[in-house]
């Protein structure tokens, strides 16, 4: 039996701007998704989102991923994702075949596996869940086969993998799942870069609720919105995202504050936040700190900052929320 895990992620700031080509600062999470596999005649998969688990073949699983990829093509060419999420919403199960499919094609291998997965990443929370899991699975089903993967080669499988959930994803989120610690991501020209900005304190992150919309949908909400319009918010992420790196880097907490600020402010008016979401924000900018929605948006998580993070806590507490206790920057994919 081979068991191995990959984290979640953050965005320290960057999230949609970084569909549009503009840099993000993404860290890897002391929240992991573990997959344990063992081999087996057919393939078996078992995980708590799945009330129970799935036997299927490696043939029914090649043919979804057929099906899948034939659908992205088609949607792609349209520009319009829309298709493909609501197929993939059908059945979460579907989606995991397709993905196994996919993994079996671009591992070329044939054999069964029986597979386990036991996450510790909220699902669908702007934390990695799922780029976590196409990070994770593919990386057991290659250990158990004795297939040797670089990390570049498992994270372009994860990405296919990603599509197929989120249509033209930026590929930050497996990247940071993949290489782990602190990521300075650009998706073209691409850069995956680690950079090393110290140990990050005084972050916090919140739980808010189940996103209303998915992170595929809100991209597609983003991309329909006026082109100018649209234009001038990334370009205020990105500079703020440029200089955040400083900032982090000489531990500057008052520039932190103020670029997180900047960008939660963009997302807001880029239609990705939500009621829950602009009110934290605003009780945390009362008490002298920031906060930003993670990932997509419409819910999922908020990153809140203050040199103080008991301020923090105390303040989510207060509004009837809980703090997650989560380290950023810790280990990529490994094998357990
Ligand atoms: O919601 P998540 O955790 O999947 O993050 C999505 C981040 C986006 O920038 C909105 C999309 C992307 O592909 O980078």
């Amino acid at each position: 039996m081979i068991k191995v895990s990959a984290p979640g992620k953050v965005h320290i700031i960057g999230e949609h701007s970084v569909v549009y080509n503009k840099p993000a600062i993404i860290a890897a999470i002391s929240r992991r998704c573990y997959v344990t596999a063992e081999k087996s005649r057919g393939i078996t998969v078992k995980s708590p989102v799945l009330d129970g688990g799935v036997s299927f073949s490696a043939k029914e699983a090649k043919s979804l991923a057929g099906n899948a990829d034939r659908l992205w093509g088609e949607c792609f060419a349209k520009k319009d994702f829309m298709p493909l999420f609501k197929e993939m919403k059908k059945s979460r199960e579907n989606v995991l075949k397709a993905g196994i499919g996919k993994i079996l094609s671009e591992l070329d291998v044939n054999k069964g596996a029986s597979l386990e997965i036991d996450s510790g990443i909220p699902f669908g929370a702007g934390l990695g869940s799922s780029a976590a899991l196409a990070v994770a699975l593919p990386k057991a089903i290659a250990e158990l086969n004795g297939k040797k993967l670089s990390l570049d080669e498992l994270n372009d499988i994860s990405y296919k993998l990603e599509q197929y959930s989120h249509g033209t994803p930026s590929g930050g989120d497996n990247s940071t799942c993949c290489f782990g610690n602190i990521i300075w991501f650009q998706k073209e020209p691409r850069m995956i870069k680690t950079v090393d900005v110290g140990k990050l304190e005084g972050f916090v992150i919140v739980y808010i609720k189940k996103p209303e919309k998915t992170t595929g949908e809100l991209v597609q909400l983003v991309r329909n919105l006026d082109e100018d319009y649209r234009s001038k918010r990334m370009d205020a992420i990105s500079k703020a995202t440029e200089e955040m790196l400083p900032a982090l880097k000489s531990k500057n907490g008052k520039k932190i504050k103020q670029l997180m600020n900047i960008a939660q402010e963009n997302l807001a008016e880029l239609g990705v936040s939500c009621k829950e979401i602009d009110e934290i924000a605003e009780a945390v900018i009362g008490i002298g700190g920031s906060a930003k929605l993670c990932g997509a948006g419409s819910g999922g998580t908020m990153l809140c900052y203050h040199e103080d993070a008991n301020k923090i806590k105390e303040t989510i507490k207060q509004l009837g929320y809980e703090p997650m206790e989560v380290e950023l920057g810790v280990e990529g994919v490994r094998k357990e």
